[in-house]
């Protein structure tokens, strides 16, 4: 049955765009033209962008004949996207120094180790493999890392990055997933944190990021290239599969942090600040399951091959979480105690950080299925109870 759709663009739109195709049960082709203004990246504004897309039954749309060139494939969230592509008949190179990554975790596609910030290898990897495009998650990620050591974010991150775009243009690849960040933001004026808020890092880490975001558009408006910039706020959880999940050395974020404490392996977790203005005095952060981050990168990657422009989106859940209770539904689901230990507040933390997602589901027709605490601390639990049983998969 043929059924005519319109979608209504953000407010900040002028335009609206109609989306009109055929239906059938399976909902396997909407296909959608449209004009609109695009997207406000802090100083720069993109001018107009044009985009097609062709949402279709994610496991009917066979891709045996593109190649994704995946940096940082042997980490946390690559690994899970990874899981996501080979599922939908992507074929998989994953490039990765492994320094913070793991030969375990890189379980799809070829795995070539290799620094970004390394042009020979990166030239002989697109001439070997011929990639059709790139998701890029190489990077470093922990902000207390990045403000005592500001250069090593810089030159991976930044640098590292420049090298990657540069073996992209030679081998004529221009299409490209960037994994950004809630860190771009900084302290937002206003919540919930859209797309169009300020972007004014607190931190070496979400500079690098920015920085990164800025090169994008200067490369899109010079060299045609097409970006899709996915800020990511906090990302968590594990593949419910139990095929992979988070292995962080040393382990900086909250959820995994207070499973190593329930599992016996640390005495207490810190809480860094708890006489914030929030309902009880701690921070309060919008978490994101991996899975879902990976299924947002699998249509953001179609959108592109189906010959969308740059943009720029935000991938939260909307719904804001306070450390006590994160700490609480670990409690709740291993049926052990988290002890808790006050510590000061940590310099540049923001006191809330929670998205509007809404642009990103709009344009990728993507909804995060994991929204209770509950089910995503699970999934990191079964994912932590396996790790503490298999030390080999942290190889
Ligand atoms: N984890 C989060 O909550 C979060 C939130 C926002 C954004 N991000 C971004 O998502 C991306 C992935 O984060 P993650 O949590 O999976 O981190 P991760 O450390 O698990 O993965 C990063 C991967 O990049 C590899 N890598 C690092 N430097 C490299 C280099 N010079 N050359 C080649 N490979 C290199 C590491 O070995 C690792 O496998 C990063 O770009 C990060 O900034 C993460």
């Amino acid at each position: 049955m043929g059924r005519a759709k319109t979608a209504e663009l953000p407010d900040e739109y002028s335009k609206r765009i109609s989306i009109s195709g055929a239906q059938t049960e399976l909902q396997t082709s909407i296909s959608c033209t449209g004009r609109t203004r695009g997207v406000d990246f802090g100083t720069y504004r993109y001018a107009y962008m044009t985009f097609k897309f062709v949402p279709c039954s994610r496991s009917s749309q066979r891709r045996d004949d593109l190649r994704i060139l995946v940096t940082g494939g042997a980490g946390y969230i690559g690994s899970h996207c990874c899981k996501v592509l080979a599922a939908n008949g992507f074929d998989l190179v994953v490039f990765d120094n492994l320094t913070r990554g793991h030969r375990a975790l890189a379980k799809w596609g070829n795995l070539v180790v290799g620094d970004i910030r390394d042009q020979e290898s990166l030239r002989n990897t697109f001439r070997r493999y011929r990639p059709d495009a790139v998701l890029h998650f190489a990077a470093l990620a922990y902000v207390g890392e990045s403000v005592s050591d500001p250069d090593r974010y810089f030159d991976i991150n930044t640098s590292g990055t420049i090298q990657l775009l540069h073996a992209m243009l030679e081998a004529g690849v221009k299409t490209i997933v960037f994994s950004s960040t809630c860190a771009t933001y900084g302290v937002p004026a206003a919540l919930p944190i859209t797309e169009q808020t300020a972007q004014s890092p607190t931190n070496p880490y979400g500079l690098s990021k920015l920085m990164v975001e800025r090169i994008l558009l200067t490369y899109t408006s010079a060299y045609g290239l097409r970006a899709i910039i996915l800020r990511y706020f906090n990302a968590c959880g594990a593949d419910p599969e139990g095929d992979v999940g988070e292995i962080h050395v040393p382990e900086p974020h909250l959820i995994p942090r207070a499973l190593m404490v329930a599992a016996g392996q640390e005495d207490a977790i810190d809480i860094f600040g708890a006489d914030y203005p929030t309902r009880d005095g701690t921070c309060i952060r919008d978490y994101i399951h991996v899975s879902d981050l990976a299924e947002a990168h699998l249509a953001a990657l179609q959108l592109l091959l189906q010959g969308g422009h740059t943009m720029a989106l935000n991938l939260g859940i909307g719904i804001g979480f306070t450390v006590r209770e994160v700490l609480q539904a670990v409690e709740r689901v291993t049926g052990r105690n988290v002890r808790v230990r006050a510590a000061p507040r940590r310099p540049g933390d923001p006191p809330e950080l929670v998205a509007d997602a809404s642009l990103a589901a709009r344009l990728l027709h993507v909804d995060p299925k994991f929204r209770g605490l509950d089910t995503i601390v699970q999934t990191a639990w079964n994912w932590h109870r396996k790790l503490l049983v298999n030390d080999s998969l942290k190889a």
